[in-house]
């Protein structure tokens, strides 16, 4: 069958944030970390996401409700027996309609109460009145942390389905290092996105990635590779979470975290990469390769630095194997459904041609060809989704846009058609 022609190209909108619209209600307690409500308060609000805050009297001595009420253009929650508090009872609609609860943070005091169920105060009743799930943010002194009381707190609220995000490492008000810093705005907010994304489209299935560069080495100091920055699988690995996918992202090294509940396999070289392949895809619903793999490596790495010699040096290099070609084989000898294949093509001229060659050549159920060097690292893609029977265009779509496209063409394919089931065999990296 001859292909359909790629249409125009499509606009194709960035999918939203999972936190628009969504009812938060943020309780914050009175540590000093209590600034960093203030960052988190605005990341929810750009995100689009409607923000009840509840000061605890301890956090209004650090912080006025003013600041948190600007931010969000709604009533702030502060002292629960003011007279005359017209928002007396305004917690209790808050706990209704709160579709999670987040206490940022959340100190050893707050802990403990939540824990114990106390009702002093409009967080506490508001966390006894809500069914939402709750996610707490900790911060305190590392030795208030280990105390076996709060550990004890700790562990009943985790068995009461709580999430807990952090406390981390690093460096605290007191100057001391250690663990009890509370996370950052960023990172409590990709939490509550993936707690909110596990009913998306894609729940069930398991979504394999590569990202990234790899790197040859020449010697314990050097190596071969590439300018790419990962951000193609990084953005495919959160569109994926988003909706609802058990992700592992293979990645080489890049700078960026992956987002909260990806399973992360870091490696350097092609051949890590293959195996890490090899070994994770024979269990997932798809595989999608846009890391930019190295076609050669160097043939004798030196396990010493190779110093400098008069004249010209000359390198040799052994072909790297092909991760995607070869994979058909590899699976061919497993016992399940083989996973729905996904490969780039990175080309200057003929996209369809050279897409389709790619298509046909590695076995693949779908190429994604983009023009560089265009869409080289840039915010803007010219973008062909190529299948065997059909191209879809897309033009100046950002990375998320083009992941959710590829992502449309996974869950299509992947239909009605059971999960693999299985999880992923490396643990979920939350950071937190
Ligand atoms: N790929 C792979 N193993 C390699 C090289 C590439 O699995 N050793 C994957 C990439 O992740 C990508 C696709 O194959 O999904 C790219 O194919 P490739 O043939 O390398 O295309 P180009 O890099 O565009 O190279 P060329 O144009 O030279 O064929």
């Amino acid at each position: 069958m001859n292909p359909t022609p790629a249409d125009r190209p499509a606009f194709r909108p960035e999918p939203p944030d999972l936190l628009a619209g969504r009812g938060i209600a943020l309780g914050v307690s009175g540590s000093i970390a209590a600034y960093k409500a203030l960052a988190l308060t605005s990341g929810l609000v750009q995100a689009g996401a409607r923000v009840d805050v509840i000061l605890t009297q301890a956090a209004t001595e650090l912080l006025r409700p003013l600041a948190f009420q600007a931010l969000t253009h709604r009533p702030v929650v502060g002292d629960l027996w003011a007279p005359g508090s017209e928002l007396a009872m305004d917690h209790l609609a808050i706990a209704q309609r709160a579709e999670l609860l987040l206490v940022a943070p959340a100190t050893a005091d707050r802990l403990s109460r939540l824990a114990l169920g106390l009702a002093g105060d409009a967080l506490d009743t508001t966390a006894l009145a809500s069914t939402a799930p709750l996610v707490l943010a900790p911060a305190m002194e590392p030795n208030m942390w280990a105390h076996p009381a709060i550990q004890a707190h700790v562990a009943s609220l985790t068995a009461r389905g709580a999430h807990f995000v952090g406390p981390w490492e690093g460096r605290l008000a007191s100057g001391k290092l250690g663990l009890g810093r509370m996370a950052e705005p960023e990172t409590i907010l990709d939490h509550l996105r993936w707690l909110l994304a596990r009913q998306g489209d894609l729940a069930g299935r398991s979504i394999l990635i590569t990202a990234g560069p790899t790197r040859e080495p020449l010697d314990p100091l050097r190596f071969l590779s590439n300018r790419s920055t990962g951000s193609m699988g990084f953005a495919l690995a959160r569109v994926a979470r988003d909706r609802g996918a058990r992700v592992t992202l293979i990645h080489g090294p890049v700078a960026q975290d992956a987002p909260v509940g990806v399973a992360t396999v870091p490696v350097e070289r092609a051949l890590d990469m293959q195996a890490a392949v090899l070994d994770l895809a024979p269990a997932c619903d798809a595989l999608i390769m846009s890391a930019a793999v190295a076609d050669y490596r160097p043939a004798a790495p030196s396990e010493r630095k190779i110093k400098k010699q008069p004249g010209d040096l000359r390198l040799e290099l052994s072909r790297n194997p092909d991760i995607l070609g070869s994979l058909a084989e590899a699976l061919a000898e497993g016992s399940g459904p083989p996973p729905y294949r996904v490969g780039f093509a990175a080309e200057t001229e003929d996209l369809e041609t050279n897409g389709r060659a790619k298509l046909q050549r590695k076995g693949l159920d779908l190429v994604v060809a983009n023009r560089v060097p265009a869409s080289f690292g840039a915010g803007e893609h010219e973008v062909l989704l190529l299948t065997p029977d059909a191209s879809e265009a897309l033009q100046g779509a950002s990375k998320l846009a083009v992941a959710a496209a590829i992502l449309d063409r996974v869950t299509q394919a992947l239909g009605a058609s059971p999960g693999t089931g299985t999880d992923v065999s490396v643990p979920r990296s939350e950071r937190a």
